[in-house]
């Protein structure tokens, strides 16, 4: 049985990368809602309604045997739920790695870039007051900034205005780590570096949400016996050849450095 992976679009490939490195036997379904993309700028019954009828579909439908929310909005709009009403299905979602940035260093001003809805919910709200104590936390919304991914669109001059606009005011600021709190952003990240400079340490939450999905499978004894290597079967809600070049898209990010 697959483990479903579950973004508005083509981020969660970043997610992907890190789960097929952590468990490389595993069979993978990939679904990305491009159809409806972008998430972050609806509102939480959107995104909530979308989330849980993509999640029904690939665990009663496809009978994935666990989901990673690979989708910092969707975790923020659905996980909890989608935990009630599938409690034996090991569910996962992603959320932005505020506790490694705020522990890599003594009092640190730490960037947390998101969509705005993950700026707006309670969740990271309640995850940035765990650790405020320990530094200063400036979270920043980025409407459109993973439109440039979902185009793949990932070095262009228009994402790197995009971005010296949005954090000119921060770049020759004191800044001391990035978060990347959007699975589209891993795809910009070397960009985002470059406007910010090299010393910034950059941090995602793919690692950790991989290896906690491994945890729980192992848990519940549904890790793979095979020794082969694990399939990747890509998905998407476009339809037409939308559907066919969105699919090339996600093999190309797939296959990327990040
Ligand atoms: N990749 C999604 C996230 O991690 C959001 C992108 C979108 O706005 O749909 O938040």
């Amino acid at each position: 049985m697959p483990i479903a992976v579950f973004d508005s679009g083509v981020g969660g490939i970043s997610v992907l990368k890190n789960l097929v490195e952590v468990m490389p036997h595993e069979d993978f379904i990939y679904y990305g809602d491009s159809a409806n993309a972008p998430y972050g700028t609806k509102t939480l019954e959107q995104v909530r309604a979308l989330t849980l009828e993509h999640a029904r579909q690939l665990l009663e439908e496809q009978h994935a045997k666990g989901l990673v929310v690979a989708c910092n909005t969707a975790t923020s709009a659905a996980v909890r739920i989608l935990r009630e009403k599938y409690p034996d299905i090991p569910i996962v979602g992603i959320e932005p790695a505020v506790k490694p940035a705020m522990l890599f260093m003594k009092n640190p001003t730490v960037l947390v870039m998101a969509t705005p809805m993950t700026i707006r919910e309670e969740k990271l709200k309640k995850l940035m007051d765990r650790y405020k104590s320990l530094g200063k936390i400036i979270p920043l919304p980025c409407p459109g900034l993973m439109n440039f991914v979902e185009r793949g669109d990932l070095y262009g001059d228009d994402v790197r205005q995009y971005l010296e606009e949005l954090l000119y005011s921060y770049s020759h600021d004191e800044i001391d780590a990035v978060v990347l709190g959007c699975t589209h952003y891993p795809f910009v990240r070397r960009m985002i570096q470059d406007v910010l400079g090299d010393k910034v340490r950059v941090f995602d939450g793919g690692n950790g949400t991989a290896r906690e999905m491994k945890r729980r499978l192992k848990e519940k004894n549904l890790l793979t016996e095979s020794m082969e290597a694990g399939t990747v079967d890509f998905q998407n809600s476009l339809t037409g050849e939308q559907h066919e070049a969105k699919i090339q898209l996600c093999k190309q990010l797939f296959n990327k450095e990040i």
